[in-house]
């Protein structure tokens, strides 16, 4: 979390670096700052809350000069306060530090900084850094202090230095947060993430872990921490500036579930090979003799990439006949999971950041695996350092509560199970099946749109209620845990996700007329016990919402509410199903007044563990 961004060129820093945090808010917005070099004159401005505070105490600002770093926040170490707010500097002044991850020996460090006399400004694990730098900057070389400062860091960085005694140099490091560099005409920018800067070059670089750059007004130079000249491939960003505008919707969440008509269509694009019943996904060519003779696979992921692993545990174990396992990445490192040649690892993540899902993927890799992943941001950490994968195309996700990336990923392991069901037992028909209801879905998403207004309705009726539960069985089970949720991340109501039969082992007891239940009852194998839950909660007082196949008459009796999906195939209907549950989420926190976008305590990539 916490987002960064630097400049350094011949044009005004400021507006760049301003408008390149909003793009960043999502990593985080319990604060702003921003550090600017004029004239050798080094000058901080920073606020408590989101970067509009900050912007507003910049209306008055003039000469702000053309070399500058900022940042946007996501408290770890040190309350939300101005004080704690980014940049950092060193005893002087002279200097200013942004950074993104976790120093973990920092107490050390500033015990002993102290010990040297250095007084501490905020309660942050980053002023140390400052501080370090200062210390070792003796030669004029800023590029060499950092590089030694860091030697004394245990941790997670991504960090980007200025210094007024340097005013033609930037430097920026890493190691386990992201960083990216785009390359303009005569300038260099420096972000955490490309969208904060794709309105001003699309050449960038990734840097790699223990990397370092020194971007000078003429020239970069990049090395690793213990000085060994590198470089770097060229990217050129494959989205455009519209793709990180609200589009005329009041929230990037709700533009983000209209998408889905053309996210699910884009992650199955040039995959589905409808005449052989199967799929075929390029980034996984370089392990295809390998995909033939696993017989485990283990998912690891957090969050709503790990309730889309679950949805895949139920694909691949009844359409593939391969054994699956979907593990917390955060849990996944402290076991010590059995990984046997026959075992492959994917890892899942919109984001490609999540320090959880890369610090498992390490593991898994430490122990010999192949590892594969299933991604959204293209250059992400995790697309880069596993051995292939898929990525998702569905542009970037902005919105803190996950939607688009959801659907996509599921359809991405639908294709997965294509391929592999049919690379065993998956009869040539069953494929043709597959596929075809695969490529209906988008139809059968918009359909889902058209039931928007009953939605907002129904959320009316529900908004003032404090606590839900959310029902399924089978391949609907994952749904009600993503239904939950998406509630209780944007509206702060309490839900719990639960299988429908489990709920009469306890939750039951929680049942009465202000606890609605949510149900996902489809017209499959479960429908018959799905309606058996459902009056165990009526008899409770319990009103009930359901999700239903649409022509389905009959739940009419059962439920309070009904909103209707149209019917496909079983493996398939959490692409739907989750579709009502995304809006209900939606128009409830609305409702609420909440800030949907950005919500409380949250940020979109969870980049410390
Ligand atoms: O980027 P990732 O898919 O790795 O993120 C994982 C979770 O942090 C993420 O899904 C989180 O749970 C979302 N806020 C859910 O809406």
């Amino acid at each position: 979390m916490c987002g960064i961004v630097g400049y350094i060129g011949d044009k005004d820093a400021y507006p760049i670096l301003i408008e390149g945090l909003i793009a960043l808010e999502y990593r985080g917005y319990d604060s702003a700052g921003i550090a600017l070099v004029n004239e050798s004159a080094l000058t901080v401005f920073k606020d408590k809350g989101k970067v509009d505070h900050l912007r507003t105490q910049m209306e008055t600002q003039t000469k702000l000069g053309t070399l500058g770093i900022s940042h946007t926040r996501w408290a770890t170490h040190g309350a939300p306060s101005y004080k704690n707010a980014h940049p950092h500097t060193n005893g002087n002044d002279s200097l200013a530090v942004v950074h993104n991850g976790i120093i973990e020996n920092f107490e050390i460090l500033r015990e002993k900084l102290k010990k040297e006399g250095i007084t501490f400004k905020s309660e942050t694990d980053s002023e140390v850094i400052a501080h370090l730098v200062g210390k070792y900057l003796t030669n004029g070389n800023l590029g060499a202090a950092v590089r030694r400062a860091l030697q004394d860091i245990e941790g997670t960085f991504g960090i980007g230095v200025i210094s007024r005694d340097n005013p033609d140099v930037l430097i920026g490091a890493r190691r386990g947060s992201p960083l990216v560099v785009g390359i303009g005409e005569k300038e260099f920018f420096l972000a955490s993430d490309a969208s904060a800067i794709v309105r001003h070059t699309k050449k960038v670089i990734y840097l790699n872990d223990n990397n370092l750059i020194e971007l000078a007004r003429g020239g970069y130079r990049t090395t690793t921490l213990d000085n060994r000249k590198i470089s770097h491939k060229i990217h050129n960003l494959e989205f455009d500036a519209d793709s990180l505008a609200k589009g005329g919707y009041d929230h990037f969440m709700l533009k983000e579930i209209m998408e889905q008509t053309n996210t699910i269509k884009n992650a199955m694009r040039g995959r589905v090979l409808c005449d052989e019943g199967t799929a075929r996904l390029d980034g996984l060519n370089l392990v295809l003799q390998e995909l033939r003779q696993i017989n485990r696979i283990i998912f690891v992921a957090c969050g709503t990439s790990w309730h889309a692993a679950l949805v895949g545990e139920y694909m691949l174990e009844e359409l593939a006949g391969i054994s699956v396992e979907v593990e917390y990445a955060s849990e996944f490192r402290y076991r010590n999971p059995i990984i046997d040649p026959h075992t492959l690892v994917f890892v899942i993540s919109q984001s490609g950041e999540t320090a959880d899902t890369l610090a498992a993927m390490r593991e898994a890799q430490r122990k010999g695996a192949t590892v594969l992943g299933i991604c959204n941001v293209v250059g992400s950490s995790i697309a880069r350092d596993t051995h292939g994968g898929v990525y998702l195309h569905a542009g970037p996700e902005i919105g803190v509560a996950s939607t688009k990336a959801f659907t996509s990923q599921l359809t991405v392991i639908s294709l997965l199970t294509l391929l592999l069901g049919r690379m065993r037992r998956l009869s040539h028909d069953d494929g043709v099946t597959i596929a075809g209801a695969l490529e209906a879905v988008p139809r059968q998403v918009a359909k889902i749109f058209k039931q928007n207004d009953e939605i907002k309705t129904i959320a009316h009726i529900y908004a003032p209620h404090n606590n839900f539960l959310y029902l399924g069985r089978s391949y609907n089970f994952p749904v009600a845990l993503e239904g939950a949720l998406k509630l209780k991340e944007i509206s702060y109501i309490h839900a719990e996700g639960y299988p429908a039969a489990e709920m009469k082992h306890g939750p039951i007891a929680l049942i009465d007329k202000d606890m609605p239940s949510v149900v996902i009852a489809l017209r499959d194998s479960v429908y018959d016990k799905v309606i058996s839950n459902i009056q165990e909660v009526r008899a409770r007082g319990g009103k009930i919402i359901a999700i239903a196949t649409e022509k389905d008459k009959e739940i009419q009796k059962h439920a309070h509410h009904v909103i209707y999906v149209p019917k496909t195939i079983p493996m398939l209907s959490p692409l739907l199903s989750v579709i009502p549950l995304q809006l209900l989420a939606y128009h409830i926190a609305a409702i609420r007044g909440c800030e949907i976008d950005q919500p409380r305590n949250l940020a979109k990539s969870v980049t410390v563990e």
